[in-house]
C-alpha cells in the first residue's frame, strides 16, 4: 500500500507517519483512551477503513471527511471538535495536541484507502436477511393457504357426508 505524506502539521521528525494514522486508528476506535476521558469517536462515526461494523450512525460517515473539510479543516475540527452534539462530550475532554494529529493523520489516511460506504459483506449481509425474510413470509403463507384448504375439504367432506367425495380426495 502506498502512502502519500500526511501533511506538514501531522509529520513530526520522530514519528513517521504510518505509526501516526496506526496511533489515530485505535484513538479513534477507543483501542486507546483519549488523555482528557473523551469518549471514542467510533461510538457515533463510522469510517470505511475499519474492520466491521464500521461503527455507530448517529455522526456521519468520517472516510470522506478529510476530502470535504481538507487537511485544515480537519486540524481545526479536531482541535475544537465544535459540533453541536460533540461539544458537551468534549468541551471538558478536548485531544490532547498529539491525538488531534494522530486522527487527522488517521481520518486522511481513511479517505486514501476508503473502501466504498456499502462493503459487499454489508451488502451479502442485507440481502441473505433479506431473503431469510421472504423465505419466512412465504413458508408461513403457505402453511396458512394450506390449512384453510385443509378445513375446507374437511367442511366439504362432512356437509356431503358422501364417501364419493373422500375416494376422489387424495388426503
Ligand atoms: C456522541 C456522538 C459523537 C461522538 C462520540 C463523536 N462525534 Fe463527531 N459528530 C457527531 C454528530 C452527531 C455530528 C454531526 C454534526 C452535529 O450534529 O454535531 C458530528 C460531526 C463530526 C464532524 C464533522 C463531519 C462533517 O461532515 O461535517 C467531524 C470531523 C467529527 N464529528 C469528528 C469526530 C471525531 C474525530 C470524534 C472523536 C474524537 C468524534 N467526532 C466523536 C457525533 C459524535
Amino acid at each position: 500500500m502506498t502512502f502519500a505524506p500526511v501533511n506538514v502539521h501531522a509529520q513530526s521528525a520522530s514519528l513517521p507517519a504510518p505509526a501516526a494514522i496506526q496511533r489515530g486508528e485505535r484513538l479513534f476506535s477507543g483501542q486507546t483512551s483519549f488523555t482528557y476521558g473523551g469518549p471514542a469517536c467510533i461510538g457515533c462515526h463510522s469510517v470505511g477503513g475499519l474492520s466491521f461494523p464500521n461503527g455507530g450512525t448517529l455522526g456521519p460517515d468520517l472516510t470522506q471527511v478529510a476530502v470535504r473539510m481538507g487537511d485544515e479543516g480537519i486540524q481545526s475540527a479536531l482541535k475544537t471538535l465544535y459540533f453541536p452534539a460533540m461539544v458537551p462530550l468534549y468541551k471538558t475532554r478536548p485531544l490532547t495536541p498529539d491525538e488531534q494529529q494522530d486522527v487527522a493523520a488517521f481520518l486522511h489516511h481513511a479517505q486514501a484507502s476508503a473502501p466504498p460506504a456499502v462493503t459487499p459483506q454489508v451488502a451479502a449481509i442485507g440481502a441473505a436477511i433479506f431473503l431469510l425474510f421472504v423465505l419466512i413470509a412465504w413458508r408461513a403463507g403457505r402453511g396458512r393457504l394450506r390449512g384453510v384448504r385443509r378445513r375446507l375439504v374437511e367442511t366439504a367432506r362432512a356437509a356431503a357426508a358422501a364417501p364419493k367425495i373422500a375416494e376422489g380426495d387424495p388426503r
